[in-house]
């Protein structure tokens, strides 16, 4: 045995003192001493065979406001059975069958165990993946969790076994209880009463069921949303999910009343809505009320005073925009677009007004006329045809410059494009 002298054997026996408590603490914080729980007593009452009958439809409406489908449906797959990949940097995650399947879905769930899993996060089988979102549905209130249960539980039990997610998930469970504890807000939606009551729908619409935030706010390296820069835009899935704070709308076109038209419609003179955002219209979005997208709108754009309805397109940067870019412009993209941007009615939208001309950053411009935009259905029976590709014939010289004309002349945006970012954006598509 090495001999220590007295001053180290201190030293050591203090590390083993300090080394045990943390570990006491670590096994505590894991078994949930210091979790908080939003769902109160009466959760352990089973709803009544009348009660779940009662809150069905309310509950079809909740499940689209909150967009259950998009991750819980694969490509092609049965509604709500899951099997969605969630590919993270080191491995994939698979959403999972709730349809009230007894075996392979959530048909033996209590009302209680569905009420902890959308607001605490916490399943029978342990924590969950903040890729479900419920840090947003936290806000959810009970009544209407009751009724997104009641709908869930009514649609026909699908038999699909759930996908096992790649190594470590499954392992590394325990541990998402110290991701609770930093970034699960310790409190559900609290109405805000010095606001009216359309502000605090807007509010718990665009918060807990939309749960907007979890695409445009930017997140820190826990990955938990950094609450001070809420709705401020981010990077997701190599596209940017733009400012959507009142600043960034207005810098869009948007004022409150068009915002409340495009959010259902999911085009208008903004343009179109693209990526992910067009899965949020179509699975979501397009269904609610007018009263709620009205409310939505109204809370988004804060209580600033509202603008012309038409967005007019801020002034053309004077000179210096590059020649080259019109030109390409009025040979490749007018046809559809317009001489002047207009646009063509349920063929092509305009670019004069687009929003996508005046983000702070080009790469979403960038990403549609290199790689472009395949057909798709639109709300209303609207459908636009397919925006051809360009990466193929113009050179990131060329793009850039397009880019930068198109962004100065109707974007208000005057700053060059840089061919290193035409080249970024090229590097990351198929
Ligand atoms: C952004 C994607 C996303 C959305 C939106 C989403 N989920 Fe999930 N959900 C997931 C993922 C991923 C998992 C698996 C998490 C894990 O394995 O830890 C999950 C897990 C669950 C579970 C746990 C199932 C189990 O077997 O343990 C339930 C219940 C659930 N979701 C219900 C819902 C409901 C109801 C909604 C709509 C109100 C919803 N989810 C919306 C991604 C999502
Ligand atoms: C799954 C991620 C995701 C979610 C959830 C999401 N967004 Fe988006 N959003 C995006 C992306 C990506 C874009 C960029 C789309 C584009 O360039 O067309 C976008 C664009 C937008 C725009 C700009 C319009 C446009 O044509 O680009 C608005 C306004 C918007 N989102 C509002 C919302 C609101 C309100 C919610 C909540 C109901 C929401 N988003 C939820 C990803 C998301
Ligand atoms: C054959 C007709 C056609 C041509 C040519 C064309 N586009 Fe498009 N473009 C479309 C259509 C249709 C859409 C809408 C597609 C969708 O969102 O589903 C679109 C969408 C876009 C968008 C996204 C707008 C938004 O609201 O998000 C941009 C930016 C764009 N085009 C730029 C260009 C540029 C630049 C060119 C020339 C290099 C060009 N287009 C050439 C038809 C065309």
């Amino acid at each position: 045995m090495i001999r220590l002298s007295p001053r180290l054997r201190r030293f050591a026996l203090a590390i083993v003192v300090v080394a045990g408590i943390v570990a006491i603490g670590a096994l505590a914080v894991m078994a949930g001493l210091f979790s908080t729980s939003v769902v109160d007593a009466s959760a352990r009452t089973p709803l009544t065979a009348d009660q779940t009958k009662g809150l069905v439809e309310r509950g079809r409406y909740l499940v689209r406001a909150a967009d259950c489908a998009a991750c819980h449906t694969a490509d092609g797959g049965a509604p709500l059975a899951g099997g969605r990949p969630f590919p993270m940097p080191f491995g994939t995650l698979y959403a999972t069958n709730i349809t009230p399947d007894p075996e392979t879905g959530i048909g033996r769930w209590s009302r209680a165990d569905f009420q902890r899993a959308l607001r605490d996060g916490t399943a029978p089988r342990g924590h969950l993946y903040p890729a479900m979102p419920y840090v947003s549905y936290r806000q959810l209130t009970a009544d209407d969790t009751d009724a997104i249960f009641a709908y869930v539980m009514s649609r026909p039990p699908i038999r699909q076994q759930n996908r096992a997610n790649s190594f470590p998930f499954d392992y590394v469970r325990p541990t998402l209880a110290f991701w609770n504890l930093i970034n699960l807000p310790a409190k559900g939606f609290v109405p805000d009463t010095a606001k009216p009551a359309d502000w605090n729908r807007g509010k718990y619409l665009v918060d807990a069921l939309g749960h907007c935030g979890e695409c445009h706010t930017p997140r820190d390296l826990t990955l938990g949303m950094i609450q001070q820069r809420y709705l401020q835009g981010t990077r997701i899935e190599q596209v940017d999910a733009p400012d959507v704070t009142p600043a960034g709308l207005s810098r869009m076109g948007f004022d409150a009343a068009a915002l409340a038209r495009y959010l259902p419609a999911g085009t208008g003179p903004q343009g179109v809505m693209n990526f992910s955002m067009y899965d949020v219209v179509h699975n979501s979005t397009r269904w609610l009320t007018q009263g709620d997208a009205a409310a939505m709108a109204a809370y988004l754009m804060g209580s600033r005073p509202v603008a012309s309805s038409a967005p007019a397109a801020p002034a053309a940067a004077a000179s210096g925009l590059p020649a080259a870019g019109r030109q390409t412009y009025l040979q490749l993209c007018s046809a559809c677009h317009g001489i002047d941007g207009e646009g063509i009615a349920h063929v092509a939208p305009p670019m004069r007004t687009n929003a996508s001309l005046r983000l702070s950053s080009p790469r979403n411009l960038l990403v549609v006329v290199t790689g472009g935009l395949p057909e798709r259905p639109l709300p209303g029976g609207e459908r636009f045809q397919a925006m051809p590709a360009f990466g193929h014939l113009l050179d990131d010289r060329q793009i850039a410059d397009l880019a930068t004309w198109l962004r100065g002349t109707w974007g208000g945006m005057p700053a060059a494009v840089t061919q290193d970012e035409v080249r970024a954006v090229r590097s990351t598509l198929p």
